[in-house]
């Protein structure tokens, strides 16, 4: 544990689909230069927030509501020397109570889905953002309404609890100020990497029972293996989202 750099973490720490390439999809479309201040909303251990900092100089405030995932990401962010550079505060990003217009960036990465509103989190990124500031984000769509039993899925698996479509994320983000730059459809990508992570999930989980361990809770895997389907359906999808917060 002795002499670890940023890299040794990277297979580990990042919880998003698309590792290190999804860091630099956002990175791009957020336009992240060196010595930027850029907010990670939703920051979990900080492992995005620690790449953007050692790959782009940026200097990364990330905000999570859970505090031992806030507490895992100051012990990991020290272990490879990067507390100068990143941190990781405990916060509600829809009331962050950081200064505003004290960012240039905000970045955000598969967790909208679990803040109930919305619209409260898109307006604290923009009243994060200095005039010119950019704001860019994944999150799980819906390509239609969800029926109360899917939704119900979608809570019990992965606590999904306010679903956009695309079309209701460019509504919400042009309500709050911002001006759209561009919106990609994930949708196909992460269906091949569900579905990879759901083969790899029911191997281990059978090598766990054959050894007569506990393998975890039955209603997560059959949730999870519902979620598969709705996305091969492409009833549910993904998609990322950049948008620049006018200047004056
Ligand atoms: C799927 S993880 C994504 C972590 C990180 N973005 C990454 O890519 O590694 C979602 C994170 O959102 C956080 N979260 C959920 N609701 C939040 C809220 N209202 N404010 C701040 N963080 C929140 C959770 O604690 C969790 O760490």
């Amino acid at each position: 544990m002795e002499n670890l750099t940023p890299e040794d973490l990277y297979p580990h720490d990042q919880d998003h689909y698309g590792g290190l390439s999804a860091n630099d999809a956002l990175a791009e479309r957020a336009s992240i230069r060196r010595d930027e201040h850029v907010a990670d909303f939703c920051a979990g251990l900080g492992g995005p927030a620690r790449y953007w900092s050692r790959r782009f100089g940026a200097e990364v405030t990330g905000i999570d509501l859970n505090p031992a995932r806030v507490r895992g990401a100051a012990e990991l962010t020290a272990l490879v020397g990067l507390e100068g550079r990143v941190r990781v505060i405990e916060g509600d990003v829809t009331r962050t109570g950081l200064p505003s217009e004290s960012f240039d960036v905000v970045v955000s990465q598969e967790a909208f889905l679990h803040v109930p509103d919305t619209a409260a989190a898109l307006a604290e990124a923009f009243r994060l953002l200095r005039p010119g500031g950019r704001l860019a984000f994944t999150d799980w769509i819906v390509h239609r309404p969800l029926s109360s039993e899917e939704a119900d899925i979608m809570w019990r698996g992965i606590a999904a609890q306010s679903l956009q479509s695309s079309d209701s994320y460019r509504n919400l983000i042009q309500t709050v100020g911002f001006v759209i730059l561009s919106v990609d459809d994930l949708t196909d990508e992460w269906g091949v990497i569900l579905e990879e992570r759901f083969a790899m999930y029911r191997k281990l989980r059978e090598e766990t029972l054959r050894q007569g361990l506990p393998a975890g809770d039955e209603e997560f895997y059959a949730a999870y293996g519902k979620l598969v389907e709705l996305m091969k359906a492409r009833v549910l999808g993904g998609g990322r989202f950049s948008a620049e917060k006018p200047i004056r």
